[in-house]
């Protein structure tokens, strides 16, 4: 592509810009013309028209409506001049409602800054035990975090609940600063293809075995082989899963993905996908250390 002919963002290519700043001018204009084409132009009473001896009468338009209807004509081409709408000229006053709302977003970060900057600089307890700092959090929390973790941050299912005792990336302050920083992306193979139907239902009924729950004794010892062979690597021996990779604790019948039978059997068949966007660029790193202790608090 030229890049001579190529707009930039937001703009309008030469052509369209002319198309637009030519199709609205010409359209007032239209409009002018079909007003002044229709306003009554002689002292007859009646258009001549005549059905069935029904006479059709010529009234002419109110003169308040017309005035109106020209007034609002010449306030538009103001309008045009100083706010534009004329493709790409933006108006002598070049406001626009995106670049207004960019103001006013710089102007509250400069106002705020320094306030998350101070909280941020506290160690950890003393964020914990700071009332506006966990304030600032629950905030923050609540306009970035709480869609997918649900505002009192108990997750829901693909969404981890934040206020247990299960972290499967780890609980340190630095482990949950960078899940929030980086995102987190964790990937649970499907084994489905590997193990058979079979091998799929045996290794699930050791998982519920692992956790505690119900299950068939018989199907969990025949699934514990496979379990050994493939799932030790990252969920370990005994099933507390590893921070590192992401894979959960499955000793503890806490769930992301659910914990019956079918569930656990749908996970080991078909594998898991759970993504945690990073949110580094989008808060910084004061923002991102208050949820932290924010965060980090809600599970104590
Ligand atoms: C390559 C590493 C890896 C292997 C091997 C692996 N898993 Fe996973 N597993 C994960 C990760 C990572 C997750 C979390 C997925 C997510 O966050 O979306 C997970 C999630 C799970 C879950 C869901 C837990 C929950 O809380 O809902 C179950 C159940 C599970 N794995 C069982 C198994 C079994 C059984 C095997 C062996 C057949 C196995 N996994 C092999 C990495 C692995
Ligand atoms: C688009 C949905 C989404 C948004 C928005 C989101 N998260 Fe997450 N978050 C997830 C998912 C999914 C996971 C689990 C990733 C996985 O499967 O391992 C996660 C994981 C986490 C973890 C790790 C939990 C653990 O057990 O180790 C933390 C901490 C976290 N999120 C905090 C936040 C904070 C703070 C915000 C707001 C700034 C946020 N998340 C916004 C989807 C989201």
């Amino acid at each position: 592509m030229d890049v001579s002919t190529t707009p930039a963002a937001g703009l309008l290519s030469t052509s369209w810009h002319w198309f637009v700043f030519a199709g609205t001018l010409i359209s007032l204009l239209l409009i002018f013309w079909l007003l002044y084409a229709n306003r009554k132009t002689s002292d007859n009473k009646t258009t001549g028209h005549v059905w069935d001896g029904i006479e059709e009468l010529d009234t002419p338009l109110p003169m308040w409506w017309s005035g109106m209807f020209i007034l609002s004509i010449i306030f538009s081409l103001f309008y045009l001049l100083f706010y534009g709408g004329l493709g790409n000229f933006g108006g002598i006053l070049n406001w626009s409602s995106t670049g207004e709302h960019d103001q006013q977003q710089i102007a509250h970060e400069q106002r705020f800054a320094p306030m998350y900057a101070e909280l941020a600089a506290l160690d950890l307890e003393a964020m914990q035990a700071n009332p506006v700092a966990m304030q600032v959090g629950r905030r923050l929390f609540i306009n970035n975090c709480s869609t997918c973790h649900g505002v009192s941050a108990q997750g829901t299912f693909g969404y981890p609940n934040l206020t247990d005792d299960e972290w499967i990336w780890g609980r340190s302050l630095s482990a949950i600063t960078t899940s929030i920083e980086q995102g987190r992306t964790g990937v649970m193979p499907a084994w489905g293809p590997a193990l058979g139907d079979d091998g799929v239902t045996n290794v699930s009924h050791h998982v519920l075995r692992l956790a505690g729950q119900p299950h068939d004794v018989e199907k969990a010892d025949a699934g514990q082989g496979q379990y050994q062979t493939i799932c030790v690597s990252c969920h370990g021996v005994e099933g507390k899963g590893n921070p590192v990779l992401g894979a959960p604790d499955l000793t503890n019948n806490i769930w992301l993905y659910g914990g019956s039978l079918e569930e656990i059997s749908f996970t080991v068949r078909n594998g898991r996908t759970g993504n945690m966007p990073p949110h580094e660029a989008l808060l910084g790193k004061d923002k991102v250390r208050l949820l932290a202790a924010y965060i980090e608090s809600l599970s104590q």
